[in-house]
């Protein structure tokens, strides 16, 4: 079956227009697609993507000082779409899940936050980026604080980390 598109326009002093989009989606594809883009986010951080990307961006956010401290292995591979932190920041001993932590730049700001006694547990879909988000710069000496579990997301992530490719039910 083909795309259907559904637009209706309003012309109401208040509402300057609306529109509803009805669509059939291969959800299969979109996440092979999905998957593929943020592999080459984290394999490819130089690369133009059609969303910003990388310190610049997280500059531009508005990150808390604590972004300075994260390595740039992770945050060349940052590709959040919000400052999770300007609604609040994290107090000591808090326990995080980061669901989609990427290369881990959220879960590293958000570490430091919660250090000495919190914990931070990222997960994400993209193998690329899980890997990306254990490996440590040879300046941060402390404990990595994401360990990341690789939970498929078609059920509800767990807070108990997994192996790469494992799949738990
Ligand atoms: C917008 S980026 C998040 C950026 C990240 N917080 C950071 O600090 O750079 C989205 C991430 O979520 C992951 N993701 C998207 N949908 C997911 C799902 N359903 N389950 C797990 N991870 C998912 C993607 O692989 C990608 O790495």
């Amino acid at each position: 079956m083909g795309t259907r598109v559904l637009a209706r326009a309003s012309h109401r002093a208040s509402v300057v227009g609306r529109l509803s989009v009805r669509a059939d989606i291969d959800v299969e594809t979109l996440k092979r697609e999905i998957k593929k883009t943020y592999a080459q986010v984290s394999t490819e951080p130089e690369k133009d993507f059609i969303f910003p990307t990388g310190r610049a961006w997280a500059e531009d956010l508005d990150y808390p000082d604590e972004l300075s401290r994260v390595p740039d292995t992770a945050v060349e591979s940052y590709a959040g779409v919000a400052n999770p932190f300007s609604l609040g920041r994290l107090s000591p001993g808090e326990r995080v899940l980061d669901v989609g932590c990427g290369a881990g730049t959220d879960s590293l700001v958000a570490a430091q936050m919660v250090a000495p006694e919190g914990e931070v547990m990222g997960i994400d879909m993209t193998t690329e980026m899980l890997a990306k988000a254990r490996a440590r710069s040879p300046a941060d000496r402390r404990r990595p604080p994401v360990a990341p579990g690789a939970r498929p997301e078609t059920s509800p992530p767990r807070a108990t980390p997994a192996r790469d490719g494992e799949r738990r039910r």
